[in-house]
């Protein structure tokens, strides 16, 4: 096929937008940013439901609305932003793709590698770029860090965890059915934390060993959701809260021999929401506590040290408004579709990075397989 945009120019006029998906990612995340933003004109929003529709079309004056993606035209629209629910993104975006339409993926991008594989042949074939990745990577505190993250000398090991007081996305939607999320907390929270850890372990660097556990415990429990998203629809049967879990635990080792501790939490016993990134290098240490994401039961502000023999200093870190990071990821995706160069990188990102959840999550099984009851130990 001929692609209809082979080198998209950038051409000085705003890059027109679709946005697919209009729940809480597309309309709190997505579509105030971008109408804010010089750089984007927001041009057509999709979705099956109605309501979602017509509050997005008052969110977005002028913006064309459509029930499905046969409105879209690769002429009309020079990105496609998808935020639909997890088991559609790679359908939905490799339709796009295939057709010429540019698209950014919301995460996780796909469910699996056959999906990771089904990406990169629409990218291939339709000449249109594929973009993703985490905002976190854009937050100020993360980039202080990894600017930090030279002066330690060979990198050892990473920590990276994401812990939520409560914080489970919509119990008993899609968000904790594993056939439509592809799984709960590491899927969720742990493909930022991977997000987070790939550039310091090291560009392109896949893992040859990966082993983790799962468990469930919160899932069921009152109060346990993110009060900062929409309350559960009326329909969900009582009782039925999914098959997910929300806590997933992981060791990973990468091909250089960097060690990766993930742990990925939407609810735990802690008091506040926490994020923490530890790199730990043969000069030094760095440590990053911070919140990600947009949950109001925040600790305070990040908090960024350095520990060399026996001292640790704190290292300035610029304070930010909550989702600054989403605003940074938008600067940066003209300069993206502009440039050839960029086909196939973020696919390639992604496949290290479900190929890692995939094995996490095999290995889990595997754990489950041989656990022994409590009270039933060897004496
Ligand atoms: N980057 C982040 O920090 C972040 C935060 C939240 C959610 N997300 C991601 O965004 C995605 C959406 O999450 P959400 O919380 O908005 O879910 P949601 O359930 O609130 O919204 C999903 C929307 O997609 C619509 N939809 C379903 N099928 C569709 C189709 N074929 N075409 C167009 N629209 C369709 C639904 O009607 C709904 O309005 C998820 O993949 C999630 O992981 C990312």
């Amino acid at each position: 096929m001929t692609p209809a945009h082979p080198a998209r120019e950038h051409t000085g006029r705003p890059v027109r937008v679709a946005v697919v998906g209009l729940g809480w990612a597309g309309r709190t995340i997505w579509l105030p940013r971008l109408r804010q933003h010089p750089a984007f004109e927001v041009v057509a929003v999709v979705d099956p439901s109605e309501r979602a529709r017509t509050e997005a079309v008052s969110d977005a004056p002028g913006a064309r609305s459509f029930a499905g993606l046969d409105g879209l035209s690769a002429t009309a629209v020079d990105l496609a932003v998808i935020a639909v629910p997890n088991h559609l993104h790679a359908e939905v975006a490799s339709r796009l793709l295939a057709e010429g339409t540019p698209v950014f993926v919301e995460k996780p991008v796909c469910l699996d590698s056959d999906e990771a594989a089904r990406l990169a042949r629409a990218e291939a074939s339709g000449g249109a770029v594929l973009l993703s990745g985490s905002a976190a990577r854009h937050r100020a505190d993360v980039r202080a860090l990894s600017e930090l993250t030279a002066s330690l000398g060979p990198v050892r090991h990473i920590e990276v965890a994401w812990i939520r007081a409560r914080g489970v996305p919509d119990a008993g939607g899609w968000f904790t059915r594993r056939t439509l999320a592809g799984g709960g907390a590491l899927v969720d929270l742990g493909w930022h934390l991977l997000d987070t850890a790939l550039p310091l372990v090291g560009d392109g660097i896949g893992f040859d060993q990966v082993v983790g556990t799962v468990s469930g415990d919160f899932l069921g429990s009152a109060g346990s959701g993110a009060a900062w998203r929409h309350s559960a629809p009326e329909d969900r049967a009582p009782g039925d809260l999914g098959d997910v879990e929300d806590t997933a635990r992981g060791f990973l080792v990468a091909d250089n021999g960097v060690s990766v501790a993930l742990r990925a939490s939407w609810a735990s016993h802690e008091r506040h929401d926490v994020t923490l990134v530890r790199v730990e290098g043969a000069a030094g240490t760095a440590t990053l506590r911070c919140t990600f994401g947009f949950s109001p039961n925040r600790e305070g502000g990040s908090r960024l040290t350095l520990t060399r023999d026996g001292r640790t200093e704190p290292v300035p870190v610029a304070d930010e408004p909550i989702g600054a990071e989403y605003v940074r990821q938008l600067d940066e995706l003209p300069r993206l579709l502009a440039d050839p160069a960029v086909r196939g990188r973020a696919v390639a990102e992604v496949r290290l990075t479900i190929g890692a959840i995939e094995r996490l999550y095999q290995s889990a099984r595997n754990a489950g397989r041989q656990a022994v009851p409590a009270g039933h130990g060897a004496h």
